[in-house]
């Protein structure tokens, strides 16, 4: 389904609440499936990803139920989980096949998995490699590396990893799997990555050590229930952040967005490039969170590149959009990494930020940006990737014609009320 937006200089104003973090109710269902007994997940986000993660346990017997951000997840533990008798569909969440693979790797069953196009592009021997010098059993197309992926469960042991990409993904899979393996394991990482297993892990009773880049985990450990509370994603409440940084006038704040520092790489970019914003710090169990306010603002180009890319990953195409606007050059580099995301995301932001009739050009790792330029109206695409969808639809607030953008249902991936949050807040 297409959309088409002719949103002509709206002015934001108002409060919202973006939906649940999608990494981390990603792992209150992974770990909650992965103990033993109830685990109580509130401000859950009922995304398509999440959703995918939910009937991959169902599928292994685990009881779960989901109402809206309320889910109850029910378990007799890993070693009670069945067999599946069907195929173990991600759609299109990386996170929910790199994870698992470290999960079903120790189990004592057969397991196939397999997701949408785009999963089917994305690599997948990252994790195999760890995986398989843990003495894992799995296969996939084209030697492992890409899925539909078949894993034979096996006793696992324990190894000592140098990981060659910062990837929270790669890392959880391997901690994960170490928790059924024989010895403890080691994993450094080049940068540091997102760092919610290791205190999800943490939360539900699992002992780890991390001293500068380096985390030990040893084997055997089991997990006990805990009662999640999921903060805003800080990835979602990015396109609004943007949203009201753009469109002249704007003064918005979003309630509740996790802060977690190894998330928080679009703060400290935006203060860079001259954002008007504050940050009041909100108490409550779990992961640090605050309400945001932010105004539009004047904004100056900068240099985002090093360790803060791991902290921003998500957020680059909005990013991008946003350095359309600010005065003077934006140089995004060292993000190869967006190379091999839902899509190939240089490749897209370039492509349609240029139809959009923006100076922006591709770089091997990033892009260069030179604003600030008077955005027009356009076709664009999404390529089925949610982020690029709602920086699409961020950029249609600011441009002088309609803009419409194709297969829009993506969003949904991880903002599905993006729209009405949006548009909630025109005046
Ligand atoms: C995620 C890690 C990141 C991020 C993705 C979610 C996670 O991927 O881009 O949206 O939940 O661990 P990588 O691990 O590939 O960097």
């Amino acid at each position: 389904m297409s959309k088409q937006l002719n949103y002509m200089s709206p002015v934001l104003n108002g409060n919202i609440k973006v939906p649940g973090d999608k990494s981390i109710s990603h792992r209150a269902v992974m770990f909650g499936a992965m103990a033993q007994g109830k685990t109580e997940v509130t401000g859950f986000l009922a995304g398509e990803d999440c959703l995918r993660t939910i009937d991959c346990f169902r599928q292994l017997g685990v009881q779960i139920t989901q109402d809206g951000g309320h889910v109850t997840v029910e378990s007799e533990g890993m070693n009670a989980w069945r067999e599946p008798a069907e195929v173990l569909y991600t759609g299109n969440s990386g996170t929910t096949t790199r994870l698992m693979l470290g999960i079903l790797a120790g189990t004592g069953f057969h397991s196939i998995m397999t997701g949408d196009a785009s999963i089917g592009k994305r690599p997948m021997n990252r994790v195999l490699n760890p995986l398989r010098e843990m003495g894992a059993d799995i296969r996939g197309r084209e030697g492992g590396q890409y899925t539909p992926v078949a894993v034979q469960g096996k006793t696992l042991k324990a190894i000592e990893y140098t990981m060659p990409v910062a990837s929270a993904q790669v890392k959880s899979a391997i901690l994960l799997a170490a928790l059924n393996a024989e010895g403890t394991t080691t994993i450094i990482e080049p940068v540091p990555s997102r760092n919610h297993t290791e205190i999800m892990l943490q939360t539900f009773g699992v002992q780890l050590s991390q001293e500068d880049s380096k985390i030990e985990i040893s084997g055997d450990q089991q997990l006990k229930t805990a009662n999640v509370e999921v903060p805003g994603d800080i990835s979602s409440a990015a396109f609004m952040i943007g949203a009201a940084l753009v469109a002249e006038g704007s003064d918005i704040t979003i309630e509740q967005m996790g802060t977690n520092p190894t998330r928080t790489g679009i703060l400290d970019v935006i203060k860079a490039m001259g954002a008007d914003f504050e940050l009041v710090e909100r108490d409550g169990a779990g992961e640090p969170s605050a309400d945001m306010t932010i105004r539009y603002s004047k904004l100056v180009g900068t240099e985002i590149g090093g360790a803060v890319i791991p902290r921003l990953i998500d957020e680059i195409p909005l990013l991008a959009l946003v350095a359309t606007q600010a005065e003077g050059t934006t140089v995004i580099k060292d993000a190869e990494e967006l190379r091999v995301k839902e899509t190939d995301r240089i490749d897209a932001v370039v492509t349609e930020l240029k139809k959009l009739g923006a100076d922006i050009e591709a770089t091997t790792d990033g892009m260069v940006i030179n604003g600030p330029t008077k955005l027009n109206g356009a076709k664009l695409a999404s390529y089925g990737d949610h982020r690029l969808g709602m920086m699409a639809a961020v950029a249609a607030l600011i441009t002088d014609g309609p803009v419409e953008i194709d297969d829009v249902e993506c969003i949904a991936v991880s903002y599905p009320n993006f729209f009405e949050q949006l548009e909630s807040m025109i005046r």
